[in-house]
């Protein structure tokens, strides 16, 4: 089946080499890394999965089940434990760890349960039982990440710094009531760059969030991220001691620029014709945020529905701890392009409470408020009509092949 895929994609490239290339990202994406004593590829000593695959399922996002009772299963879940100004927990760093290398224990597992909350809305109550000792530093109240889609990150790489600069309204100057901010992320180098990925815009490309999730999510070095430790932090010595000491990086500059060619190719160009009326989507002022191109010239900046910029969405989707410049309370507008709307057990919303996109709109708060209330007030017809725009978005992008045969 594999070389079927590469013989597809060849076909499309119409190039070779660009084939090979996105062959190397699909074995990377799917590969499983060991920590095991003999052959270890570095991986750990914590870490969350050993595959890219594990979340973000043939570059799809978490998957989430809910049974009757309550219980959730879950796939590309993780709980972050920053505190208000945005640092890791003094002992479990930025992220709790579910597995660990042989020798070393995790920090605990996570099980999820829904509970019914205002309005009938289902919320995911995240119980935290501890393999390691001490109790999570005051302020750090744990809160859950499912892992996006790719499917909107070629086209969110494409969009041009001055584009979403102009948006750019923190003091809310036009007086429309929504005051979305860039992130401006710092540099290696020491310069500032616009965020756009991740659910609070912390990291601004694609090759950056890559080896992000190398170090943190599976404990591999990167030449952006030399630690062998991962989120192991200074107090977590049997962690600390079972890291590797020297060595070149686990992952090269190659296997980093052949898993962005990957997560790039997964974004096609929404097909916008035969898509129903934007009318209540319009009327209800979603496109405040979601803004459908960030470009005026179309063939510069494919649609995207978002502006890139960070919102107060209110203490309903608050996450309780901070990310660089990011409160709480802040999200960046999730783009409402892709193919996400085809993946079964795909949910909506950082943390993927929201079954569906009526539920989504429903946890819209703070700066979204008023648009939500407009949604309320709506005619059932004319919200129906609204929530099938934005299904058909969620659907007019191409599905790249890798994910078709997935299928
Ligand atoms: C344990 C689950 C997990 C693993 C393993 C994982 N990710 Fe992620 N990924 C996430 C989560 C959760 C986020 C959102 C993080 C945030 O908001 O801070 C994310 C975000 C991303 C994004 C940003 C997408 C966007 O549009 O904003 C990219 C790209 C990405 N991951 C690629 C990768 C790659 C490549 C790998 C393997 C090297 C990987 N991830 C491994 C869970 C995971
Ligand atoms: C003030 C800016 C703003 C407005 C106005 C707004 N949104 Fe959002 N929207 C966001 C942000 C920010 C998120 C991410 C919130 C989160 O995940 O916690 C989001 C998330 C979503 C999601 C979930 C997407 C996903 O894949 O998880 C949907 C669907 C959505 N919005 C639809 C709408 C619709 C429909 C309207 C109009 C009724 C609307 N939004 C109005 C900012 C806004």
């Amino acid at each position: 089946m594999r070389r079927l895929l590469i013989a597809m994609i060849a076909g499309a490239a119409g190039m070779t080499g660009v084939a090979v290339a996105q062959e190397d990202g699909l074995s990377l994406l799917k590969r499983h890394w060991t920590g095991a004593e003999t052959a270890s590829d570095g991986l750990g000593p914590l870490y969350n999965e050993a595959s890219c695959h594990a979340c973000h399922w043939f570059g799809g996002g978490a998957r989430v089940r809910q049974r009757p009772d309550g219980e959730v299963a879950a796939a590309g879940l993780l709980v972050r434990l920053t505190d208000a100004a945005g640092q890791g927990d003094p002992h479990y760093g930025i992220q709790l760890q579910n597995k660990a290398v042989t020798g070393v224990e995790p920090e605990g597992v996570v099980s999820l349960r829904a509970v019914k909350v205002l309005d009938d809305l289902t919320q995911f109550a995240i119980l935290l039982r501890r393999r390691q000792a001490p109790a999570l530093a005051a302020g750090h109240i744990p809160s859950l990440r499912a892992a996006p889609s790719l499917d909107a990150a070629g086209v969110i790489e494409r969009a041009s710094e001055a584009a979403i600069l102009k948006l750019h309204d923190p003091d809310d100057a036009d007086g429309d009531g929504i005051s979305g901010r860039a992130h401006m992320v710092k540099l290696p180098d020491g310069g500032e760059a616009v965020g756009r990925f991740n659910w609070k815009a912390t990291q601004p490309t694609i090759a950056a969030q890559v080896a992000t999730a190398f170090q943190f999510d599976m404990g591999l070095s990167t030449p952006l991220y030399l630690s062998r430790a991962g989120d192991c932090t200074v107090r977590q010595t049997d962690c600390l001691d079972a890291a590797k000491a020297s060595g070149a990086p686990d992952i090269d500059d190659q296997q980093i620029a052949s898993l962005t060619g990957l997560v790039q190719s997964l974004s096609g160009t929404a097909d916008e014709a035969g898509l129903p009326s934007s009318a209540a989507f319009q009327k209800a002022g979603c496109d405040s945020c979601h803004v459908p191109s960030l470009d005026d010239d179309p063939a510069a900046s494919p649609p995207l529905y978002s502006d890139l910029l960070l919102h107060d969405m209110g203490p309903g989707l608050t996450s309780h701890g901070g990310e660089g410049d990011a409160s709480a309370q802040e999200w960046r507008t999730t783009p409402l392009v892709g193919w996400r709307g085809h993946i079964v057990g795909h949910r909506y919303l950082h943390d993927g409470r929201a079954a569906n996109i009526d539920e989504a709109i429903r946890w819209h708060g703070g700066e979204a408020q008023r648009a939500r209330d407009a949604y309320l007030a709506m005619s059932a017809i004319e919200r129906l009509e609204l929530t099938a725009f934005v299904q058909a978005l969620l659907t007019a992008m191409p599905l790249p092949p890798i994910v078709a045969e997935a299928q």
